[in-house]
């Protein structure tokens, strides 16, 4: 079996890397990467000399460096995309270019070389808010962001492929992940690494906002049984249904590491910010699959991944990042 991961240096794709060669060690695995801001070849240094996995440098919007990836494959997951609501609000050129444009470069070589199974990695994010209750599969997509449209976009676009071209198509649609090598954008990595920085944690708005805080190895657990079981022309939701308020979490992360409330700031709100994410995963449960970290695991979990790999996250908290941070909360 020889897998395209596409995305393969960033967050979940390395996790997933790290869990394909555990748990497949005879597969073939090529990483398609362009090594964005996002993407960071660290998360891979312990796989970089496995005999079975190559790493390539290229744009998913590139049809040449698509073509050079996917040759001979069999399966491709998508995982590369520009993934940072925030970002999305102040530019989201570069979302439709990856989120939508790439997925259609990687959707026609699978087509042309005829892959046997694609999967489109998208988000809870493109059905919108939910004030009560959980969505399906079936509910109607409602995205808030330029990066949600996007994402909805490129799901849109490789369900097409399943209809109009019978390719064997499946989408994931993930709810919010933590866990090792998660940028430090993302708000569980940053309110981690703010606190063992003795820094505030920027709580936007009132900060009840709830999300499903998933452990990515639950993620991968999740994506190995669909490669092995999802049905083609197929949507799941893949959740565990670990509910938290932004600050409930914030307040947790601050008594794990042992530092105090008042490093907590509330800040100007984001736009469109959607005030809860919730998924009904019955059709993934149905296929037997369960998570193992409910919420205080999984928070724990992460929060002690940061304080014990400072090598990882300080030499890119004070590159780029500095920039980012000062636009985005510097006057917040
Ligand atoms: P990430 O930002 O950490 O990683 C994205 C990776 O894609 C980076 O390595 C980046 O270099 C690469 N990339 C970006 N543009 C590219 C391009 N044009 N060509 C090739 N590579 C490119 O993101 P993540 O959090 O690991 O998310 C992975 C996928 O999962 C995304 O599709 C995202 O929409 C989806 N998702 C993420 C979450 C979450 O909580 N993080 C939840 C649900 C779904
Ligand atoms: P984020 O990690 O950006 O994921 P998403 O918006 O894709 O769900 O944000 C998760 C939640 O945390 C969301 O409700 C926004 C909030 N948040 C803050 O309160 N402060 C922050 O600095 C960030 C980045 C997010």
């Amino acid at each position: 079996m020889k897998i395209l991961i596409t995305g393969g240096a960033g967050f979940i794709g390395s996790n997933f890397i790290h869990y394909l060669i555990h748990t497949r060690p005879d597969w073939e695995i090529v990483n398609l990467d362009k090594l964005t801001y996002a993407g960071n070849l660290a998360n891979l240094k312990d796989v970089e000399k496995d005999p079975l996995y190559k790493f390539i440098k290229g744009d998913i919007c590139h049809p040449a460096d698509v073509k050079k990836a996917m040759a001979g494959c069999d399966m491709v997951v998508n995982f590369a995309a520009e993934s940072h609501v925030d970002r999305s609000i102040e530019e989201p050129g570069s979302f439709l270019r990856t989120d939508i444009l790439g997925v259609q470069v990687l959707l026609e070589e699978a087509k042309r070389i005829g892959v046997k199974r694609f999967v489109q990695i998208s988000t809870d994010e493109v059905y919108g808010s939910i004030a009560k209750g959980a969505f399906k599969e079936t509910d109607s997509l409602n995205p808030s962001s330029p990066y949600s449209a996007s994402k909805a976009g490129g799901e849109l676009l490789a369900r097409s492929y399943w209809v109009t071209y019978g390719m064997p198509v499946i989408i994931t649609r993930a709810a919010n992940n933590i866990g090792p090598y998660q940028y430090p954008e993302k708000v569980v990595s940053l309110f981690a690494t703010n606190a063992l920085e003795n820094k505030e944690l920027p709580v936007y708005g009132d900060g009840l906002q709830v999300r499903d805080y998933m452990h990515v190895y639950d993620h991968c657990t999740a994506l190995d049984l669909i490669l092995k079981e999802g049905k083609f022309g197929e949507i799941y939701n893949i959740g565990a249904g670990n509910e938290m308020p932004n600050l409930e979490m914030a307040k947790f992360i601050l008594r794990e590491l042992g530092k105090p409330e008042r490093l907590i700031r509330h800040v100007t709100d984001r736009p469109g910010h959607d005030r809860r994410y919730a998924l009904d995963c019955k059709k993934l449960r149905a296929l037997d699959w369960q998570p193992e970290y409910d919420a205080e695991q999984a928070l724990r979990d992460t929060v002690r991944w940061y304080a014990e790999n400072r090598w990882w996250w300080e030499p890119i908290k004070s590159g780029e990042f500095r920039q980012y941070y000062e636009r985005m909360y510097g006057k917040r």
